[in-house]
């Protein structure tokens, strides 16, 4: 699948679920909680096979919301991994219910996931997810790794006077367990919109802080990439960890993602925010492909080439 701009897009992100057992600082609005929407099913496997076998989307990754909150989501996971055009089904969690989900999702068909964790201290832990308990999270982790979810990625949340001190730290966290560290920077974005630089920490920073304590090589090919990966070596220590910087290096000229949210609605750019409905087009049973052609070109060849950099949206509700 070809958008407007001639970019290549194969990627699905697709939301189980706007319900969250956390609420983190940057991702849910102070006042708003979403409503708890979930996905039919049924519905949520039509779209994957259709998108899958007629418009080329070979990477699904699940998201919230908290994915793992989904009843069905085991039972969905073994009905997706048939899809054989589909090369990989990942997740991207908050990790405070993986502990117990690890093995079965593994042994289901899940081929990795990326678990959000912003601090190794208790309680800012606590403060930033607004309720969150470390613990669950890192036995979450571990059990991950047992179960064979490797390479376990970090989502790391860069904030300004938050956790900047901790970045070399949380590396070293993951590195140690053979995880990769991903370093996100702050989108103005939800509860963001309007506020984000006063939390970002720009690339550059973690970049420095990284290399005071690790040798860091860029690893080719993965440049230019959303996330731009660094080889560590170091005596002690060796792995990756990344750096995604979607305000200081912008990677929206290649951009392959598209994401349909739990109420069945198509977002072809997340800074835009515009959605286009699906759910007209599932009777229970099927869905009709005409009508859903129809609205996957329009939101396709809509996606703009840069989005404009300012979100009311938050992430629960676009789909993380
Ligand atoms: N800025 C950056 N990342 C965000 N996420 C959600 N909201 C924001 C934001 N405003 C991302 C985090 C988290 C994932 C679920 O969503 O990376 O790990």
């Amino acid at each position: 699948m070809i958008d407007g701009c001639g970019r290549t897009i194969d990627h699905l992100r697709l939301s189980l679920t706007d319900h969250c057992n956390l609420a983190c600082r940057y991702c849910v609005p102070n006042n708003a909680s979403p409503c708890g929407q979930m996905i039919d099913e049924d519905f949520a496997f039509e779209l994957v096979r259709w998108l899958s076998t007629h418009h080329g989307i070979h990477h699904l990754r699940l998201t919230g919301g908290e994915p793992l909150l989904y009843p069905p989501l085991l039972r969905l996971i073994k009905r997706l991994a048939t899809i054989a055009s589909l090369r990989e089904i990942t997740l991207t969690t908050n990790g405070q219910a993986l502990e117990q989900q690890a093995a079965p999702l593994a042994d289901g068909g899940l081929s990795r996931l990326n678990v959000s964790l912003d601090s190794l201290d208790a309680e800012r832990f606590a403060r930033v997810t607004r309720g969150g308990t470390i613990e669950r999270t890192l036995r979450g982790i571990e059990a991950a790794i047992e179960a064979g979810l490797t390479p376990v990625k970090i989502n790391v949340v860069a904030q300004k006077s938050f956790n900047d001190d901790e970045i070399a730290d949380i590396a070293q966290w993951g590195l140690l367990r053979g995880c990769v560290v991903r370093f996100l920077e702050v989108m103005p974005i939800g509860p963001l919109a309007h506020v984000a630089h006063e939390h970002l920490v720009p690339a550059s920073e973690i970049l420095d802080a990284l290399s005071e304590r690790f040798t860091l090589t860029a690893i080719s090919g993965s440049i230019g990439q959303p996330a731009t990966d660094y080889a560590v070596t170091g005596k002690c220590i060796r792995g990756v960890v990344g750096v995604i910087a979607p305000t200081t290096r912008p990677f929206c000229n290649r951009c392959r993602r598209i994401r349909i949210t739990s109420s069945g609605r198509i977002v072809a750019c997340v800074h835009d925010g515009t959605s286009l409905g699906l759910r007209k087009f599932w009777d229970g049973k099927k869905l009709h492909i005409q009508g859903a052609n129809e609205v996957l070109l329009r939101a396709i060849l809509a996606k703009p080439e840069e989005g404009p950099r300012q979100q009311t949206l938050s992430m629960v509700t676009l789909g993380g």
